[in-house]
């Protein structure tokens, strides 16, 4: 990695501050399979996780190190030796390996919450940095909760872990509290007071409590960053992270003002954000930039006027660059595996990153079932994809209900346990309440509900329903997704999915939820 000063590297943490927001949580399979699109998109750094988190966390960090071979590969770690040390093991099979290795230096976090002195925190830091550097040359160090610590102590952690061997120095907003003005001078001021400070890469890491996410890593790249730490559709803890389809347009929409590029194949920003909101089942919002449904839909005449005459009266940047193509009708039941293939060429899946066959068998299924199959159930086919190495413990045979206007809904189901069927039935307040009823008398489990989310991913009554609902165990909460042109069916598969993570998280081995992770 270079302090080059036209190229701003751009480190993806979707997989670790990303993945650890509420309802995001990605099982290792659908680690991997977000891992390889983001080598796709280009970016330079993907922080895997933080290996010392859980088991699950370390077996994410170590798929992804061995799936991927362009990127950094890293994971976060705290000064402790036990975290490095995991955190080394997770990366030792990576093409390229690295370590972030953070620690708080604001007074409030240091005396509240670590309960160390200003200089004890430089001399964690400095041992761990060592310690890191004795195995691997991509060393990150954090300062947690930069934005709101004194500058010239900043100043001095970053001087001696420079001097100790780190080749990154990140700038932490945590709590999404700086304002853009100010960030541009942090940034220019600990890179010219910080000894060593103009030989390594400096790097933003925002949040967006105040919305401010992607203007503070603007201003830092004014300031002289040049590496930008983001999540793919902006998730992260609380209200997210700099959104990386949006740092990145604006870095390159705006070169003639900001004078840097990146590595991004900004073609391959849409199908990133498209696949990673069908993994983890969490919608983008219309009007999100650059990856909302209405991010380049003109409605006003006055604007589709204006469009049809010239394009650049009101689109600063054509949709193409972003890989959006337009939502056409693309394939039916007759077509063929050729076409089908060519097709998510055409949207920018990657083929060598998709089970081809699988895919087509799925799409052949949906075809079957609805007339018309969009690019958006495309997307959602291929995502399907990473899900299959879930736990298998339950499986969904069967679903019948009944309702009437008068009377009580009713869901029979029948579900397979261990290879065994199991019938049961329940009524409820709505097919939904009885289906759910139904399931979990069939397997004894009885988690609570805690969220139920249906979308529809195309329009038309016989769109493909998309449904995730969050499902508590105890103090362990698991996301479970569906999706079937019949949303009953959608429901169930939901359910029946949450029931199927939550045992193969038990057994130790999915997902990357039951962390325990202090100061
Ligand atoms: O927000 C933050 O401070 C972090 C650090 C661990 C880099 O995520
Ligand atoms: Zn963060």
């Amino acid at each position: 990695m270079s302090a080059n000063k036209d190229y701003v590297q751009i480190f993806d943490t979707t997989l670790r501050d990303g993945e650890q927001s509420p309802g995001c949580t990605m099982n290792v399979e659908e680690k991997v399979t977000i891992a390889r699109q983001l080598e796709a998109l280009g970016v330079d750094v993907i922080e895997a996780g933080f290996a010392a988190a859980s088991p699950g966390d370390f077996e994410s960090v170590r798929r992804v190190a061995e799936a991927v071979k362009a990127p950094v590969v890293l994971s976060l770690s705290r000064t402790r030796e036990a975290d490095i040390d995991r955190a080394l093991k997770a990366v030792e099979k990576a093409a390229n390996p690295g370590l972030h290795v953070f620690i708080a230096t604001s007074d409030l976090h240091m005396e509240q919450k670590l309960g160390m002195s200003r200089q004890e925190v430089i001399d964690a830091a400095v041992w761990a940095v060592e310690r890191a550097r004795r195995h691997v040359d991509h060393v990150e160090f954090s300062a947690e909760d930069a934005s709101r610590s004194d500058i010239d102590y900043m100043s001095q952690v970053f001087g001696e872990v420079i001097r100790a061997g780190a080749c990154v120095c990140n700038v932490p907003d945590t709590t999404g509290y700086a304002a853009p003005a100010q960030t541009r001078e942090l940034f220019a001021r600990l890179r010219e007071q910080t000894p060593g400070g103009k030989d390594v890469v400096w790097s933003a890491h925002c949040h967006n409590d105040l919305g401010l996410a992607v203007a503070n890593s603007l201003a830092a790249v004014e300031g002289g960053a040049r590496q930008v730490e983001c999540t793919v559709n902006g998730i992260g803890e609380r209200a997210g992270n700099t959104s990386l389809e949006e740092v990145v347009m604006a870095l390159e929409t705006r070169r003639d003002y900001f004078g840097v590029s990146t590595h991004i194949v900004t073609e391959q920003i849409y199908p990133s954000s498209q696949l990673l909101a069908k993994v983890i089942g969490v919608p983008i919002a219309p009007t999100k930039p650059i990856v909302g449904d209405n991010a380049f839909a003109h409605e006003a005449g006055i604007h589709q006027d204006g469009v049809l005459k010239n394009v650049l009266t009101y689109e600063i940047m054509r949709p193409e660059r972003v890989g959006r193509v337009s939502n056409t009708l693309v394939l039916g039941k007759h077509s063929g595996r050729h076409a089908f293939a060519e097709r998510l060429k055409t949207l920018g899946i990657d083929l060598q990153r998709v089970n081809v066959a699988e895919a087509f068998d799925r799409f052949k299924a949906l075809a079957d079932k609805k007339k018309e199959v969009y690019d958006e159930d495309l997307f959602a086919i291929v995502a399907e994809g990473g899900e299959a190495e879930v736990g298998t413990r339950y499986r969904l045979i069967d679903v019948r209900v009944s309702s009437s206007l008068g009377g009580k809904p009713v869901a029979q189901v029948t579900i397979g346990i261990d290879g065994k069927p199991v019938d049961a039935e329940f009524s409820g307040d709505g097919v939904i309440d009885a289906c759910y009823s139904a399931i979990k008398k069939a397997t004894g489990v009885n988690p609570r509900l805690e969220r139920y989310q249906v979308a529809a991913i195309t329009g038309g009554t016989d769109a493909i329903g998309n449904v995730t609902c969050v499902l508590r165990f105890g103090d362990q909460v698991v996301r479970g997704h569906g999706a079937h042109t019949d949303i009953i069916m959608a429901s169930a598969y939901a359910y029946v999915d949450a029931l199927n993570r939550h045992e193969s998280r038990t057994a130790g081995g999915g997902d990357g939820g039951g962390r325990e992770i202090g100061p």
